[in-house]
């Protein structure tokens, strides 16, 4: 489902000598199955902590080692190995290990074959995952030797703060596989039909402050619009979500602004669209606010409390009529959340919002719309057919919004190099 920055890739994963080494079973595991091969190359020392036969296993391909560096069939073994390979990432990678690869040093596989990537901007990604007692990470030479990586273009993750092998609490813990892994696939999917695009996501519920302790907002949780963001960065694209505080994980290599009232998520996206290429506005924005806000807890005393509430401005509105004049961003797609008259509805919208798209959304239908993982909705573009989809997985939909992005940017790059 979807585009897979990992499925068809290949990745060598250098192994050294530290206890850290075996949760990166965990991660030779996870890149297997999510279609990569894996390459794994262990250091002597690496040996010492673990055994190529446990990345035989869950990789289903030959562990090197240095003895396959000496062995007979050694013939430019690391060249071999490097010559296909679409990425490097050694994890965890200690002190030693670091400083050879700073200076060049060469006496091992997996040094030699770091070498025999090359450097400049043809070669592969290279990312490091530090793991190592805290004084030797925060040693002057390690830093100095880390440096020397980060400017050749290496990508390092972590370490973490927490409890070390020497019982110190410091930093020093390799990064957990899953974010690792969320860096892999973030480098790996650059190259994918969306590079060098900007596409601005929001997502989420906005909450319009009523006094310090009460807020009115509405059920979405972001789910929805966090896919379409994982999906547009999975092909290609720099990706800004803009919402409120959501209690999801985001992908770390999406820029998020966080907005809480539609005033805020107003001004954070008129800002992030003056540049982009695409928005895509999942957000269930409050269409109404309390008109005055109580600085002091509204008392129970008060019954019946009346609040008197004042539109919000339409934020798709005000793009489109700067879109007008600018022509960024080049596509701006909405969503109609409805409960009745669903196609009649979102037509509406997106005639008056002068969308390029509306995704209307039954959110009366089974297992759709708010807070749920499923989704069921019907894609109506400015010009051309209507798209019923069966209900799906939100990250399903996402991919084939993305898709459907992909081919109107297509279509206006089409049209601007005619005229
Ligand atoms: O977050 P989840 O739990 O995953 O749920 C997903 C979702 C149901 C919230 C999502 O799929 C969805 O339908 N989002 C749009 C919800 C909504 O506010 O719809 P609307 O019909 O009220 O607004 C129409 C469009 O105008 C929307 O794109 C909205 O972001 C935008 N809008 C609304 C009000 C406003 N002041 N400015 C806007 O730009």
């Amino acid at each position: 489902m979807g585009y897979q920055p990992i499925s068809g890739k290949i990745i060598i994963l250098g192994i050294t000598g530290s206890i850290a080494s075996y949760k990166s079973v965990d991660l030779a595991s996870k890149l297997t199955q999510l279609g990569a091969e894996v390459d794994v190359i262990l250091t002597e020392a690496a040996t010492k902590f673990i055994n190529p036969l446990t990345f035989q296993s869950v990789t289903g391909r030959q562990a090197y080692t240095d003895q396959d560096l000496w062995g007979d069939k050694a013939h430019i073994l690391h060249v071999n190995l490097t010559k296909d390979a679409d990425m490097l990432c050694i994890a965890p990678i200690t002190a030693n290990t670091i400083a050879k690869l700073a200076h060049g040093f060469c006496n091992d596989l997996l040094s030699i074959s770091a070498l025999a990537i090359g450097t400049g901007k043809d070669s592969i990604p290279v990312i490091i995952a530090p793991a190592m007692d805290g004084n030797m990470f925060d040693h002057e030479a390690t830093q100095h030797n880390l440096n020397i990586l980060i400017k050749r273009g290496y990508h390092i993750t972590g370490p973490a703060m927490g409890h070390l092998a020497s019982g110190l609490i410091a930093q020093g813990r390799m990064s957990e596989p899953i974010i690792i892994l969320d860096k892999i696939r973030y480098l790996l999917s650059r190259t994918g039909p969306l590079r060098r695009k900007k596409i601005v996501v929001t997502a989420g519920g906005t909450r319009e402050p009523i006094d310090p302790v009460r807020v009115i907002t509405n059920l979405s949780s972001g789910k929805q619009g966090v896919a379409i963001a994982q999906s547009a960065l999975d092909y290609g694209a720099d990706v800004v979500l803009i919402s409120p505080p959501l209690d999801l994980s985001i992908p770390n290599d999406v820029v998020h602004k966080i907005a809480q009232t539609a005033q805020e998520m107003q001004d954070a996206v008129l800002e992030e669209t003056k540049n982009a290429d695409v928005l895509i506005m999942a957000a269930a924005v409050a269409d109404f606010r309390p008109k005055s806000y109580k600085t002091q807890k509204i008392k129970n005393k008060i019954k019946p409390l009346i609040l008197e509430l004042e539109p919000t401005p339409d934020i798709l509105t005000l793009v489109s009529k700067r879109k007008q004049s600018s022509g960024t961003p080049r596509v701006t797609i909405g969503f109609a959340a409805e409960t009745n008259d669903l196609l009649k509805n979102a037509q509406k919208k997106l005639n008056e919002k002068k969308l390029d798209m509306i995704i209307a959304n039954d959110v009366s239908a089974v297992n759709a719309g708010f807070s749920v993982d499923t989704n069921k909705v019907s894609i109506i573009p400015a010009h051309g057919a209507v798209e019923h989809l069966p209900l799906m997985q939100k990250a399903e939909v996402a991919d084939i919004i993305i898709q459907k992005v992909i081919d109107k940017l297509k279509e206006t790059t089409n049209k601007s190099d005619k005229s």
